[in-house]
């Protein structure tokens, strides 16, 4: 057995130690806002936060998150709504097939976290995800607006907080 906490709420799940954290999260406990793209590490459409920190979760054993505090897209709000992250991105329109969406927004809520004001250097240089609809300019105008109206309106936590 391997207890983490997911989205705030204690999970325990009886799989191999080894088995990737992703297939946890979609084939066991059946939550699919994370995706599968390249398996590899390389491609980001599986990122969600480790205790507040960015993760590719598709190379990852399972036990790796054993006692640790895990995020997902469905949980990146809190329960308390839209992430301003979530929000910037339909004010901005981003998703053309949104294949890759959810892992982006996993991986911008989290550089917003460390770095609330990034400028388009640090955003292309801390933004690796792909997204093969290239919506890359509309993802850094979202940032921007995330930004914004975080500073306006102060973060909404979410349940790794
Ligand atoms: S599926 Fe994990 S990085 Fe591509
Ligand atoms: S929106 Fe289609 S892959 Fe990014």
């Amino acid at each position: 057995m391997i207890s983490f906490s997911l989205n705030g709420a204690d999970v325990e799940v009886d799989v191999p130690e080894g088995m990737p954290l992703l297939w946890v999260l979609r084939d066991t406990l059946g939550l699919t806002g994370t995706k599968y793209g390249c398996g590899i590490a390389l491609c980001g459409a599986c990122t969600i936060h480790i205790d507040g920190v960015a993760a590719r979760c598709c190379v990852l054993p399972v036990a790796a998150v054993a006692g640790k505090s895990v995020t997902t897209i469905e949980g990146i709000g809190g329960g308390t709504g839209l992430h301003p992250v979530q929000q910037a991105w339909i004010d901005e329109q981003v998703p053309q097939c949104g294949y890759c969406q959810p892992g982006m927004i996993m991986a911008v809520s989290a550089l917003l976290r460390t770095t609330p004001e990034p400028d388009d250097a640090v955003i292309d240089q801390s933004i690796t995800n792909i997204c093969r609809c290239g919506t890359y300019p509309r993802i850094r105008k979202a940032i921007h607006r995330a930004a914004a109206l975080m500073r306006d309106n102060g973060p909404v936590p979410d349940s790794t907080t």
